[in-house]
């Protein structure tokens, strides 16, 4: 199958920004361990960072064509402030995961509401860039049994 993950604005900069808040793990490294243990699994990753909202509502609409299986998503400041990210994953009835690095309910108020969670199939906060691989270990086995 194939799994898309997304990340949103400033997470380019991981392993750099804020690292007691977000770690020392750049996005490449994130990536490149995750396209490793879909290849192991038998599956396909595609990821894209993308600072522009409109080029992931795009992505989100091409991965329908594509017959994208499933959407790990790291929506970073577009969590708490993107309806039109939303209805983008809504519009494609795609199932997804939503991560982030940090626990965002340990920190400022305005973080505390996702316009994301109540539709995703999970939400992991917290743990960091494990965060990604634990959501990917359970899109397997979402996708093991459900295709
Ligand atoms: C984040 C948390 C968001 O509040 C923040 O805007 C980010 C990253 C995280 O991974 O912890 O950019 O999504």
């Amino acid at each position: 199958a194939t799994i898309l993950v997304l990340h949103g604005p400033n997470l380019n900069l991981l392993g750099t920004r804020e690292p007691e808040i977000y770690g020392s793990t750049t996005l490449a490294d994130i990536n490149q361990h995750l396209t490793v243990l879909s290849k192991a699994e038998g599956h396909h990753l595609q990821a894209l960072q993308s600072n522009a909202e409109y080029e992931l509502i795009d992505r989100i609409h091409d991965a329908r064509q594509e017959g994208v299986n499933f959407i790990i998503i790291n929506p970073a400041a577009f969590t708490h402030t993107s309806v039109a990210l939303r209805d983008a994953l809504t519009g494609v009835d795609i199932p997804f995961i939503e991560v982030h690095l940090s626990n965002v309910h340990a920190r400022e108020a305005f973080r505390q509401h996702s316009y994301f969670s109540d539709i995703a199939q999970g939400v992991i906060c917290g743990l960091g860039a494990q965060g990604y691989e634990l959501a990917l270990r359970s899109a397997f086995n979402f996708l093991d049994t459900n295709n």
